[in-house]
C-alpha cells in the first residue's frame, strides 16, 4: 500500500516507522508549514496514494479532512478534539461518496477496556452510595483536555446510566502516552478499571490496520466498527 502521512509529529513518525516495517510505502509526509488550511493536499501531491493517515491537531484536522474527502482519498484520522465538527464532516463524506475512519484511540486494549467499562457501569447502575469518577493522564504537550478517549468513555457510560454524572479529571505532566481509569468508590471500598498505554506503537499499529481495511469501502466508520462490526 502507498500511504500519505499528514502530520509529522510523534504519531506521524510512529506510523511511518511501522509502515516501513510492514512493507508499506510512505509516498509523502505533509507537515504544518507547507499545509495551511490543508492547501498541500492536492491531487498532484497525492497521486498514486491509496490511503491517507492523518495525525495533526484539533485546529488543523477539519480542513485536512475536507480536502482529503473532496479528493475521495480513503482517510484514517486519529486526531482528537474535533467531535463538534463530526456532523459536518459526516455530511461531506456522504455527499462525496468518500471513506473516512476516525478514532480517538487506536489501541485494541482501550477498545476492550471501553467494553468492560460498560459492563462495570451496568453493574453499578442505581447505586448512588458509590461515587464514580474518570481520571485521564497524558504528556504535557497534549493540546486537548479532556482526552478524546475519556470523552468516549463518558459517552459509553451514559448509554448504561443516562443522567448520572461521570466527572472527568485531566492531568497533563511528564511523557505518558495515556492512562485512563474508571473508579467507583464508597466509604469502605474501591473498584477501579485502568488502562495504560506504554508506547505509541499500539496506536500506530491500529491506525495502519485501519488503513489496510478502509480502501474499497465508502462511508464513515470508527475503529470500533472495524474491530467488532456494525452490530458491536
Ligand atoms: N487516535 C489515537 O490512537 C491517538 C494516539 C495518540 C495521539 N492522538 C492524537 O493525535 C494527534 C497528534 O498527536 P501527536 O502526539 O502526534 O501530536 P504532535 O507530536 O504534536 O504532532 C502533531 C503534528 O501535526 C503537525 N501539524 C499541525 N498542523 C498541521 C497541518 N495543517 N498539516 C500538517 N501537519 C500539521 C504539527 O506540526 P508542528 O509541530 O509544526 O506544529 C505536529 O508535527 C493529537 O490530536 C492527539 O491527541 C491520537
Amino acid at each position: 500500500m502507498n500511504i500519505a502521512i499528514i502530520g509529522n509529529g510523534k504519531m506521524g513518525k510512529a506510523v511511518a516507522a511501522l509502515a516501513a516495517e510492514r512493507g508499506h510505502g510512505v509516498a509523502t509526509v505533509v507537515n504544518r508549514i507547507e499545509n495551511p488550511e490543508g492547501r498541500a493536499l492536492t491531487a498532484d501531491r497525492l497521486a498514486g496514494v491509496d490511503v491517507a493517515i492523518e495525525f495533526t491537531r484539533p485546529d488543523a484536522v477539519v480542513a485536512n479532512l475536507e480536502r482529503l474527502i473532496r479528493l475521495r482519498l480513503p482517510t484514517v484520522t486519529g486526531t482528537t478534539g474535533w467531535s463538534n465538527d463530526l456532523p459536518k464532516v459526516t455530511e461531506l463524506v456522504e455527499r462525496h461518496g468518500g471513506a473516512l475512519l476516525h478514532a480517538a484511540n487506536f489501541s485494541l486494549g482501550v477498545q476492550l477496556f471501553l467494553r468492560v467499562a460498560r459492563q462495570l457501569a451496568r453493574s453499578f447502575r442505581g447505586r448512588p452510595e458509590f461515587a464514580v469518577s474518570i481520571l485521564e493522564e497524558h504528556h504535557k504537550t497534549k493540546v486537548d483536555a479532556p482526552s478524546g478517549t475519556a470523552l468516549l468513555l463518558q459517552r459509553e457510560l451514559w448509554t448504561e446510566e443516562p443522567g448520572r454524572r461521570f466527572p472527568i479529571t485531566s492531568i497533563r505532566e511528564g511523557d505518558s502516552a495515556g492512562r485512563h481509569a474508571l473508579t467507583y468508590e464508597s466509604r469502605h471500598e474501591t473498584v477501579s478499571l485502568r488502562h495504560e498505554s506504554r508506547s505509541r506503537e499500539a496506536f500506530a499499529a491500529g491506525a495502519l490496520a485501519a488503513a489496510e481495511w478502509l480502501p474499497g469501502r465508502t462511508g464513515i466508520f470508527t475503529f470500533e466498527d472495524m474491530l467488532f462490526g456494525a452490530a458491536g
